[in-house]
């Protein structure tokens, strides 16, 4: 049961109980509300009310503009109703889940540490884990006001695990209580899969990953996936990862653990805050990862499927360096933006 939300000018309705937001129930349901993140920053899923009352769970949210507000537009990721409403929100249909989220409970089994403040979680739930490679999961915390977006490193399976690279981020109030109070045993509240820069592995273009910090998480989804499906097979995978310090760079233990069927696997790291001591301890290339992948692929860029994630400095590059400087058509580039 939930408050019926009608779509102005469309057959399309949904109805959204108080705990969901208008943006989750719909998908759910399958109408089609563009976004992104999930989480306030994109501004993808703006709306406007026509009728009906809804609580806004973060007015300052970042993607809303003084100009939205003066216009009354709102954010569907960060609404939930109080009574049934009408809403004016432009459909899309390339929202359309592949696989519609749920909810499920999931019980803590434990991390592993991949650098001085980075880890993989681990989580089990008793229905499999349905998602596609590249996509992220809702996590609602105990205490903490707002559910958090992570991606999934691991691969779908029916045994219901959940792999998240997530940093500790001094200020967030999210990763500190992840890294410091979750107890083996746990169980936490998921909502998942979102998001829509997951892998297509039905374009036969050779593949290319490129990471920064925690954005590594979806990209070793991708990569994982990539490298043991046979439809990869003779195509090559680049995974291009920048970090600040020789200390950030944990891919080698992460691929280790791969073992590509046929596809070729290429991992490119670099650098990008090396003192001169530093310098003189790594042997690599000290510059930021978009830069790497420019010397790497050079006048070849617009030949690939571009999947990538990480901090907004890093993402706001790589589209400049893709898009404006080598002219690689938007649709072989897949991210989503949390900024
Ligand atoms: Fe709502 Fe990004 S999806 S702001």
């Amino acid at each position: 049961m939930g408050y019926k939300i009608t779509v102005d000018g469309s057959d399309n309705e949904f109805s959204c109980d108080d705990r969901d937001t208008l943006l989750r129930a719909a998908l759910r349901q399958g109408v089609t509300i563009p976004y992104e993140c999930n989480s306030g920053g994109c501004g993808s899923c703006k709306f406007e009310l026509v009728s009906g009352e809804v609580e806004d769970l973060w007015p300052d949210a970042p993607a809303l503009t003084p100009r939205d507000k003066r216009k009354g537009k709102k954010l569907a990721c960060q609404c939930r109703p109080v009574s049934d409403a009408v809403i004016k929100v432009r459909l899309e249909d390339h929202a359309a889940p592949e696989i519609r989220p749920n909810r499920f409970k999931v019980r803590y089994l434990g991390r592993r540490d991949l650098t001085a403040d980075m880890a993989e979680f681990r989580f089990q739930s008793d229905a499999p884990a349905r998602f596609l490679p590249g996509q992220f999961a809702m996590l609602s915390l105990p205490g903490i006001q707002g559910d958090r977006a992570y991606s999934m490193s691991n691969i779908p399976n029916e045994a219901g695990y959940w792999q998240f690279i997530i940093k500790r981020m001094p200020e967030g109030n999210a990763s500190t209580w992840l890294f410091s109070e979750l107890k083996e045993g746990d169980v936490l509240e998921l909502d998942a899969p979102y998001g829509q820069a997951y892998l297509r592995p039905e374009i036969e273009r050779d593949v290319v990953c490129i990471a920064g910090g925690s954005g590594l998480s979806p990209v070793m989804s991708i990569v994982r996936a990539a490298t043991g499906d046979s439809r990869f097979a003779d195509r090559k995978i680049y995974l291009f990862y920048g970090g600040r310090t020789p200390g950030d760079i944990c891919t080698p233990e992460l691929l280790s653990e791969i073992e590509p069927l046929d596809a070729q696997l290429i991992c490119e790291t670099a650098i990008s805050d090396a003192d001169a001591a530093t310098r003189e301890s790594w042997e690599g290339p000290c510059c930021f990862v978009h830069e790497l992948v420019e010397q790497t692929l050079g006048d070849r860029m617009p030949e690939f499927e571009y999947y990538f994630c990480g901090p907004a400095p890093m993402t706001e590059a790589v589209q400049r360096m893709l898009m404006i400087e080598h002219k690689v058509p938007f649709e072989q580039i897949h991210f989503d933006r949390f900024f």
